[in-house]
């Protein structure tokens, strides 16, 4: 029919993922640390988008310039932007990025966190959230500091094989004790619901997998090991996660 009457040329963004969040009580803008999400279905980056398959932090070509430009060219500006046109924004905003060398585009904004970036920006977070929430409520952000752990996170999502498109439900889930069991390790439920043999899966998305540890290499192992421990049948999930930031060939940019 008409759709075809109008034609789109975009241009194709090249470079690095990445997602940049920042606190904001209107006035104050407080950047939080960065993680990279894997879209991709598949390794090497390769299939359709998802929700996300995966995150890590910290994320090296991530300097602290770049962290500086972003802050001072896309987060701080989009706040105030908004208080131009009489939006008081109190929250968490999220902006997805995609960097090339020193070039910075914005793919997206969205107002609240990313899922699984949550997954392993928050565990490392010192600063009582509460503190973080009740400050932006009462306008005074500006007399907190962010304190952070200084340690790595690696998340992995278990998904339904199939995801993002048509996959099967209730396979009982085995394993979870282990797994939740291992030091450093947590687990997070997205697509699971209890049955009367225990916990199965629901959805597209069933689990995190989250280990954080002193390395990110530590805790690229052993989250890999925690993901062998959880069984249900159609499980998937990409054995990739942070990576190519342990190759030091695939850290640089493009
Ligand atoms: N991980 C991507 C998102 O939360 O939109």
């Amino acid at each position: 029919g008409d759709s075809g009457n109008r034609l789109v040329i975009e241009d194709y963004l090249e470079g690095q993922e990445i997602s940049a969040f920042a606190f904001s009580d209107g006035e104050t803008v407080v950047p939080l640390i960065y993680a990279q999400d894997y879209k991709k279905a598949y390794e090497k980056d390769q299939g359709p988008n998802t929700g996300g398959m995966g995150s890590y932090t910290p994320v090296s070509f991530m300097t602290s310039e770049l962290q500086d430009k972003v802050f001072h060219t896309i987060l701080k500006p989009t706040i105030e932007a908004l208080k131009e046109e009489g939006i008081i924004y109190k929250g968490i905003l999220y902006a997805g990025l995609m960097i090339q060398g020193s070039d910075i585009r914005v793919l997206e904004f969205n107002v609240r966190f990313g899922d699984p970036e949550a997954q392993v920006i928050l565990p490392l977070l010192k600063t009582d959230i509460i503190d973080i929430f009740s400050a932006i409520e009462s306008g005074n952000l500006g007399d907190l500091k962010l304190e952070w752990e200084n340690k790595s996170a690696v998340c992995v999502v278990l998904a339904s094989e199939g995801y993002p498109g048509a996959y099967d439900t209730a396979h009982p889930i085995s394993g979870l004790d282990k797994a939740g069991d291992l030091k450093n390790i947590t687990l997070y439920h997205a697509g699971t619901k209890k049955s009367n043999n225990g916990i199965e899966t629901s959805g597209g998305r069933v689990l995190n997998v989250v280990a954080i540890h002193d390395s990110l290499r530590e805790a690229y192992s052993n989250v890999y090991k925690a993901v062998d421990l959880i069984q249900f049948e159609n499980k998937y999930f990409r054995k990739d996660i942070a990576l190519k930031e342990l190759n030091d060939e695939s850290t640089k940019l493009p």
